[in-house]
């Protein structure tokens, strides 16, 4: 069942903290629309367009892709989305980019995943995506059914370039560096929900109860109008 009334959410957390993976179960459960710039900046690397031109030396990198760019991505795929509820995946990642937000889209709630470093280093090592959809795999886990094919289509999985170790740990630190601000500007707000565990089984029935009683609260103010 679908909510009510539109809902708008980000879901933040450190990179490969899961945030692919409990957004694709939020949208198979509750139906929000999943925005996700890190799979929109690799479908615009992969079809080497001027914005991908200038996204993919930052990416490389580890390092995040400067706000001018990824706002115009962003406030772009919210505006073609229009009034259906949705929830952002990775962003905002500076403090720029979460006031720009809030100027544009008001939030009704902000998921904050909080999953150890070392259980993060060790993930990476087995993921494998579907580049056109993000759909996401890790060995082990969440295996494809024929290995290296997307379950949907049949085509080829990939690594992420930016999913080599010493990558990662840069991205761990512009995330530690960047981030920190971003959470305390909706902590202020009293948007935010911390998530702490070290897998999705322990993280996704916590989010899932929270967005439950999101979804109660919204009927029954729904119904007293
Ligand atoms: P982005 O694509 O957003 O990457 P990220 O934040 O680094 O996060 P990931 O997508 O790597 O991880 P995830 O949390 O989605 O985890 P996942 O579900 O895949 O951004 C990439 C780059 O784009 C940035 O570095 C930056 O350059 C740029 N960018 C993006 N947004 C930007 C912004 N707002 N501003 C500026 N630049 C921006 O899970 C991880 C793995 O773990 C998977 O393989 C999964 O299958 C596996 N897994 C999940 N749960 C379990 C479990 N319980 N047990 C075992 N494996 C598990
Ligand atoms: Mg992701």
């Amino acid at each position: 069942m679908l909510f009510s009334k539109v809902f708008r959410m980000v879901i933040l957390g450190a990179p490969a903290s899961g945030k692919g993976t409990i957004s694709k179960r939020i949208v198979d459960r509750f139906g929000f629309v999943h925005i996700s710039p890190g799979d929109m900046l690799r479908l615009h690397v992969l079809h080497g367009s001027d914005l991908g031109k200038k996204a993919k030396k930052y990416m490389d990198e580890g390092k995040l892709v400067p706000d001018e760019i990824v706002m115009k991505c962003v406030l772009g795929r919210i505006t073609e989305v229009g009034n259906k509820s949705w929830m952002l995946d990775g962003f905002p990642r500076t403090l720029v980019q979460a006031e720009r937000l809030s100027a544009s889209e008001p939030l009704h709630a902000v998921i904050n995943l909080d999953v150890p470093h070392d259980v993060i280093i060790e993930r990476v090592k087995g993921r494998w995506i579907h580049l056109s959809s993000g759909r996401v795999y890790n060995v082990g886990f969440n295996d494809p059914k024929v290995p290296g094919k997307d379950d949907v289509t049949g085509e080829d999985l990939v690594q992420r370039a930016d999913d080599k170790p010493d990558v990662v740990a840069e991205r761990l630190n512009v995330y530690e560096k960047m981030l920190r601000p971003v959470l305390n500007y909706y902590q202020k707000q009293e948007l935010i929900t911390n998530f702490k565990g070290s897998t999705t089984a322990e993280i996704w029935p916590q989010v899932e109860k929270f967005l439950l009683a999101k979804r109660m609260k919204a009927v029954a103010e729904s119904i007293q109008g």
